[in-house]
């Protein structure tokens, strides 16, 4: 489905109703260079029991891709106009890396619209000056010679090494994915995530029950970074899930479901 939103066409899932059993909507927010698609099996699973929504973020997949930088305050600002459109809050918001940071911003923003917290393999800090320079340069790179820059940047580190070797598909898939990401997307959140802000000082003071999923082999957000914000956030649960790199909702999707639904079950079942 599409909307307008703040002047953007925005492509959106809003599947399954939840009816039944669950009373708190999932909504998932991909990260960087990638979009909803990182979430179908989650969706697949789910939908049964939840009423889950997806969208792409502005610049990825389906989604227009204006002019950046797109500052997480922004894509937040996108999510809660979603929110209002589908009537869909409170949420479980659940964010893989940028999806993570735009999820704090979102929570900094919008606390009341946030019922519970998904943060999977991402960090509460902002970019070191070393990593703020990498981001312009990324964006450069990828206003001259296209998506294939970013591929070739991140794609080595994307995902773990068993996942490379056993599962070629898969792993060519999330390479499409980043590829046909559109260069005023990518150079739009990569200059947007320079310019966010340390979100550590929110987690203490987050309320709502929190479920964080790395995996083991995060190559890109270390699994140290997990652990340091389940220490920090009252009333958060850990998973480390073996084999899986950066995109444990793809690589390991049957356990990361199984994960996600006792906890939203558990969590939030009326
Ligand atoms: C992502 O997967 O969203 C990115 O790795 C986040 C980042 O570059 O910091």
């Amino acid at each position: 489905m599409e909307i307008q939103i703040n002047n953007l066409r925005m492509f959106f899932l809003d599947e399954g109703s939840g009816e039944k059993t669950a009373r708190v909507p999932l909504l998932f927010v991909h990260g960087f260079p990638l979009n909803h698609e990182i979430w179908s099996s989650q969706i697949q699973a789910l939908r049964t029991t939840h009423r889950v929504i997806a969208p792409d973020l502005r610049g990825h997949g389906k989604s227009e891709a204006p002019p950046g930088p797109y500052k997480m305050e922004q894509m937040a600002d996108d999510l809660k106009a979603l929110i209002d459109a589908r009537r869909c809050g409170p949420v479980m918001m659940i964010g893989h890396s940028m999806g993570g940071y735009i999820t704090f911003a979102f929570l900094r923003r919008y606390p009341k619209l946030v019922a519970g917290l998904g943060l999977v393999c991402t960090r509460p800090g902002a970019d070191a000056p070393e990593g703020k320079t990498n981001r312009e340069n990324l964006a450069l790179r990828v206003e001259k010679e296209g998506s294939i820059a970013a591929v070739d940047a991140m794609f080595p580190k994307m995902l773990s090494p068993t996942t490379y070797g056993e599962q070629l598909e898969l792993s060519d898939g999330i390479r499409q994915m980043m590829l046909a990401t559109p260069v005023a997307g990518i150079a739009g959140a990569s200059r947007g995530m320079a310019l966010r802000v340390d979100s550590s000082d929110l987690l203490p003071t987050i309320k709502v029950p929190t479920l964080i999923i790395t995996g083991a082999n995060d190559q890109l957000i270390s699994p140290k970074e997990s652990e340091n914000m389940a220490k920090q956030i009252p009333n958060a649960t850990l998973h480390i899930i073996p084999g899986a790199g950066h995109l444990p909702s793809v690589e390991k999707a049957g356990e990361v479901n199984r994960v996600l639904r006792e906890f939203a079950i558990k969590n939030f079942t009326a």
